[in-house]
């Protein structure tokens, strides 16, 4: 009979600790993977960038077509109208799996509307379309901006460097932020002539690093000069303030130190390291 009791009273904790447990639980953010032939329509398998110039194109025909319904210039009606018509139907071309996403009953709704010049009832319908684009980006878009347009950094290796061996971007970041943090530390510890010396080291990994923008960057150079023009300015000026046997000048350089960290270090992870661990997550 103690037995029962104990066992009773056991079960009676633990369902009344249930709800505690589903209460810890941390909330989840589900993602939808788009269809892997989405691939397909994008570099490198393809010579464009097929998909994204389909969603660009679609815009602007729903915009020309509610523009020129409203102005009832039929002539140029009938053209947008014919290209969207293809457009929208392409979407289920290349990715046969979105079919179920696509009004499809309403494009000859729209073609009567258009032939007829029934102006005023293009509107509505486009508007009705229009939410068949959103339920898919809702579901799709940023996953598939990541997965098919982002670049990733985790399996990048540097190939040359001032030291001439390769370096994976991960292993470089690292030095780069012990680096950084010495830097800091010295400072925080009036330590201005050792934090000084500290300085070349960052500049040749930075350098270093610099070596591999161009892999992609080649034709637009400026936001790498951006980045790496920043480090190039503020670097110098670092060590000037740190040799300097001013004190209020040597102790302004944490300040020049968190400078150089936003304009160098942020300003490149919140597009690229950003991304990066995004699109990872998917893979
Ligand atoms: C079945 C899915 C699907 C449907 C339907 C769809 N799209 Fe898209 N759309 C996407 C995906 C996926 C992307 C992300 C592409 C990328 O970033 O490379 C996208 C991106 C876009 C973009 C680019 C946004 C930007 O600035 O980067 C535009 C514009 C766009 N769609 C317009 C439309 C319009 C207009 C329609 C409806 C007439 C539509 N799309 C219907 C899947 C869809
Ligand atoms: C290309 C522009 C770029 C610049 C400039 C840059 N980073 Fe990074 N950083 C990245 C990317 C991309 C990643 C993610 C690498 C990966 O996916 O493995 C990263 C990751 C890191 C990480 C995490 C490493 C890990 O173990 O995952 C640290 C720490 C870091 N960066 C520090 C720095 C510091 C400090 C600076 C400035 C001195 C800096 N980075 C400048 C692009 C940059
Ligand atoms: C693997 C290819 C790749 C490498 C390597 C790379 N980038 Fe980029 N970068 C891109 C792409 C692609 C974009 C365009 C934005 C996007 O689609 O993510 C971009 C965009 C940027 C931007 C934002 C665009 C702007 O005009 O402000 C900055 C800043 C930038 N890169 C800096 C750098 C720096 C600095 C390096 C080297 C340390 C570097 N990138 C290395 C591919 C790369």
């Amino acid at each position: 009979m103690k037995r029962l009791v104990k066992v009773f009273i056991f079960a009676c904790l633990f369902v009344a600790s249930l709800p505690v447990f589903a209460a810890d639980k941390p909330p989840t953010i589900t993602l939808k993977k788009p269809p892997q032939v989405l691939a397909q329509w994008y570099k490198p398998a393809n010579k464009r960038q097929v998909w994204l110039h389909t969603m660009f194109r679609l815009r602007r025909e729903i915009l020309a077509m509610k523009d020129y319904s409203q102005q009832k210039k039929q002539v140029e009606l009938e053209k947008w109208s014919q290209k969207f018509i293809k457009d929208y139907q392409s979407i289920a071309k290349m990715v046969p799996q979105w079919q179920k996403y696509l009004y499809s009953d309403k494009l000859p709704e729209l073609k009567e509307q258009v032939q007829q010049q029934n102006y005023s009832a293009i509107k509505p319908t486009l508007k009705k379309l229009s939410k068949s684009c959103m339920h898919c980006h809702d579901d799709y878009q940023t996953v598939a901006t990541l997965m098919f347009r982002a670049p990733t950094f985790n399996d990048r290796v540097i190939a040359e460097g001032f030291s001439g061996e390769k370096i994976s971007y991960e292993d470089l970041m690292e030095n780069m932020s012990d680096s950084v943090n010495r830097i800091n530390i010295a400072i925080k510890d009036g330590y201005y002539t050792n934090a000084q010396a500290l300085i070349e080291p960052l500049e040749q990994q930075l350098e270093h690093l610099s070596t591999s923008c161009g892999d992609c960057h080649q034709e637009d150079e400026v936001p790498v000069h951006r980045i790496m023009g920043a480090s190039q300015e503020l670097l110098p000026e670092l060590a000037r303030s740190l040799g300097s046997t001013d004190k209020n000048k040597q102790q302004s350089s944490g300040a020049k130190l968190g400078e150089f960290a936003v304009k160098v270090c942020a300003k490149c992870h919140s597009i690229h390291r950003l991304s990066s661990d995004l699109k990872f997550l998917f893979d």
